[in-house]
């Protein structure tokens, strides 16, 4: 059997990169759920999809061939067979994926792949619904969250550490309207499943968290 952490939680509480290093610590892949959606949704955006068109999206979203591959383990996501790592990121890609992902056909293809993967490794997996619908029986479940403000400072010291200019009170009022789109969709929404550790990183140094999600898996 393999071993299962899922950390689930809202947009920029931190999630990746504390996924990273406790998959790192204990030797496991990093399945991060969020960039399969980000694929689709790119897919959709390349196709000129609108996301309020549910045929269209239903439609449409069965033509994106969605895989996972490890790279000196780093997760390498291919769409139609090509490597999209470096266009999923931006926000127009990423607004399109909390609004596409809450499509039944979009979620039956992308959990499909992430139960797979789960089924073949140990992994530790982060989302919106690993510990409440992909992986129910995951050996530990977190719900990693952080104050809407605290999030939005997190996005806008790393943005501005690129050198890209940006509003923090745009950034905070686009992190609000994500969490409501993701947490009061029908399907699969964002929510602590019962059985999760609540853990609130507002205050805590990435390495406590690390450190608190490793003692759990003991
Ligand atoms: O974690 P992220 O910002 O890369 O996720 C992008 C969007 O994908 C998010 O707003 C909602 C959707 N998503 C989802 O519905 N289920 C997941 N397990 C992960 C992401």
């Amino acid at each position: 059997m393999s071993y299962q952490i899922a950390i689930d939680g809202p947009a920029g509480a931190g999630k990746s990169t504390i996924a990273k290093k406790v998959a790192k610590e204990k030797g496991f892949i990093y399945v991060d759920t969020g960039a399969m959606y980000r694929a689709m949704a790119y897919y959709l955006l390349t196709q000129n999809v609108n996301p309020e068109n549910a045929e269209a999206v239903e439609k449409r979203c069965v033509e994106a061939d969605i895989a996972i591959r490890y790279e000196n383990g780093e997760q390498v996501v291919l769409l139609n067979g090509e490597n999209v790592n470096a266009v999923i990121r931006s926000e127009e890609v990423g607004k399109m994926a909390s609004a596409s992902s809450p499509y039944p056909k979009v979620r039956q293809r992308i959990t499909a792949l992430q139960k797979e993967l789960a089924r073949t490794n140990d992994v530790v997996m982060d989302g919106r619904d690993i510990g409440t619908c992909v992986l129910p029986n995951a050996d530990v479940k977190v719900y990693l969250t952080a104050g809407a403000h605290v999030r939005a400072q997190r996005r806008y010291d790393e943005l501005c550490a690129k050198g890209v200019s940006c509003d923090i009170r745009q950034i905070e009022e686009d992190i609000i309207e994500r969490d409501k789109q993701d947490m009061t969709r029908e399907i699969s929404p964002l929510k602590q499943a019962e059985d999760a550790v609540l853990i609130d990183s507002s205050y805590m140094s990435i390495d406590e968290v690390v450190q608190s999600i490793l003692d759990l898996c003991k």
